[in-house]
């Protein structure tokens, strides 16, 4: 793992960029795997400066995201659809139709990680994805369990995740209760793994994920097991390393 120490979260945002763009300037049709929370926004922020200032060109990339809320419609604000529309892909060259969200109001949730699987298979594999990290150290939605799941299923979110998501809601009633989610292996098999961490609350967990024992408890632990990955954390987020 390597792991780079920013010094706030405009400096994390920018060091991470700084990846994306590096990886889109090296393979123009590359498959970028995206992340939503608040982690990544400043990063979003970052190449959308560089898309209209530098010309960075979104135009030959698909995109493959990590989760949806089940049940939620692709312009309700709260869906990840939505997320990634408006703090990134309506602000650069990207084409959408080359976008992948789970589709979150398939009531079938086996035909709905069946087809995002397919996605994900045909894409020909994930050159580098986003992460961020829950405060119980999910990824995507992976939530703590007995065993690392494998591929695209439906998850009932943990309540500290629904505590955690809640901000974003009118009221917690109304945060979904579960979730669309890549599985762990089709995180793991991507090419490069990017992880962006900010904020204090965030240190007692990344201490776990890169210094603690590989378990299913805390699913980020996995990532010390791929060959290629880079943590962006601030100082905050690294203060019990
Ligand atoms: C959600 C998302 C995760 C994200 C996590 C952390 O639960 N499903 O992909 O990493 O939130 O969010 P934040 O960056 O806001 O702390």
């Amino acid at each position: 793992m390597k792991i780079y120490r920013a010094t706030d979260y405009k400096d994390l945002s920018c060091k991470a960029a700084n990846i994306i763009r590096a990886q889109v300037i090296m393979k123009p049709d590359c498959i970028l795997g995206l992340a939503t929370g608040s982690s990544p926004v400043g990063t979003y922020e970052k190449l959308i400066e560089w898309h209209e200032k530098d010309d960075l060109d979104f135009s030959k990339v698909s995109s493959i995201n990590l989760d949806e809320y089940r049940g939620l419609t692709p312009d309700n604000p709260q869906s990840y659809r939505y997320f990634m529309n408006t703090k990134l892909f309506d602000h650069i060259n990207i084409d959408k139709s080359r976008t992948f969200v789970p589709n979150g109001l398939e009531p079938d949730s086996d035909k709905a990680c069946k087809d995002y699987d397919e996605i994900i298979e045909n894409s020909g594999g994930v050159d580098l994805q986003l992460l961020g990290l829950g405060h119980n150290g999910h990824i995507g939605f992976n939530e703590p369990a007995d065993n690392f799941p494998c591929n695209t299923h439906c998850v009932d979110l943990a309540p500290s995740t629904i505590d955690a998501n809640k901000r974003f809601f009118a009221s917690e009633a109304e945060v979904p209760r579960q979730a669309y989610t890549m599985g762990i292996r089709s995180i793991m098999i991507a090419k490069k793994i990017l992880v962006v961490v900010s904020g204090e609350d965030k240190a007692s967990i990344l201490q776990k994920v890169i210094c603690g024992p590989v378990t299913p408890q805390v699913p980020a632990s996995i990532l010390q097991l791929h060959g290629d990955v880079t943590i962006v954390a601030d100082e905050a987020a690294l203060s019990k390393m």
